[in-house]
């Protein structure tokens, strides 16, 4: 991994996996801007990477917030002369639910964040790479973007979405040096399982009876994607599940 000081702006950086991507971005010698709709949380990552020596800028912002999106990528440009890698990971899960039952609310606010939050920064990152010619960017997908079950449907439309975008910009941009991939995690020890495991016993079975990842697996997959060793490497799906995809 570098150590070149490149700017970073990480969503969803206060917690989970945007939290240790933070971290490891930081501990490579990058600055990074730790964006989150809980502002509190980002300041907490913020200061921990600084406590630890490196550097980082907190944000709250609502990704789902085309006003905001736009402000915070102006301001990473404005303060740090550029902006060199994005990791669009800041998500939300729903209550399980059949279709038939889903409510219009729960499908819109899931499209909102998980998918247009995504597009938006998305958006924002590549006008500012293409006027710089070069830039990496992440967006964190799941596996239930690449493979749908039962009772997941907004969260997976959502995420099928994203790698769809990813694919779509990766090759509108393909040679150009800005590269876009997908990352598709599986289950992962972050606060949002542990919140869907809590709330569902049948849920939780099922996810103890497999092997887990931990937040940092899945941020160290995100961090060699922007890194020069992946600059061959674009509009992929990355899948890092410790191998239960296929099971
Ligand atoms: N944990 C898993 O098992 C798992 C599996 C596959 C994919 N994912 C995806 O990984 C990403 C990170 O999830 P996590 O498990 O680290 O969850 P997490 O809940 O620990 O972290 C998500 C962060 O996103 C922030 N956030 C939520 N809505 C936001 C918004 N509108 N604007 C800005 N920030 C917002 C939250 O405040 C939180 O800090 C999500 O996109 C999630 O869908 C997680």
């Amino acid at each position: 991994m570098s150590a070149d000081g490149r700017a970073v702006l990480v969503t969803g950086g206060g917690s989970g996996i945007g939290q240790a991507a933070a971290r490891l971005f930081a501990a490579a010698g990058d600055t990074v801007v730790v964006a989150d709709i809980d502002e509190a949380a980002a300041k907490a990552t913020a200061d921990d990477i600084r406590a630890a020596g490196g550097r980082a800028i907190p944000r709250g912002i609502d990704v789902a917030a085309e006003d905001q999106v736009e402000e915070l990528v102006a301001g990473v440009v404005a303060e740090l002369g550029g902006l060199d890698c994005a990791f669009n990971n800041a998500g939300i899960s729903a209550p399980r639910s059949r279709v038939s039952e889903l409510d219009l609310d729960t499908w819109r606010r899931m499209l909102d964040v998980n998918l247009t939050g995504v597009f938006l920064c998305l958006r924002a990152e590549l006008r500012q790479m293409r006027v710089q010619q070069h830039g990496a960017i992440v967006n964190t997908a799941s596996v239930a973007g690449l493979k749908a079950s039962p009772k997941v449907a907004a969260y997976a439309a959502a995420k099928h979405g994203v790698v769809g975008l990813t694919q779509s910009a990766a090759s509108e941009h393909a040679g150009t040096g800005i590269r876009v991939n997908a990352l598709c995690p599986g289950g992962t020890d972050t606060p949002l399982l542990r919140a869907s495991m809590g709330n569902n016993p049948a849920v939780g079975q099922r996810w103890t009876s497999r092997p887990i990842s931990t937040a940092e697996d899945v941020a160290a997959a995100a961090v060699w994607l922007c890194s020069d060793a992946a600059r061959a490497v674009s509009g992929t799906a990355l899948v890092v599940d410790q191998g239960t995809f296929f099971r």
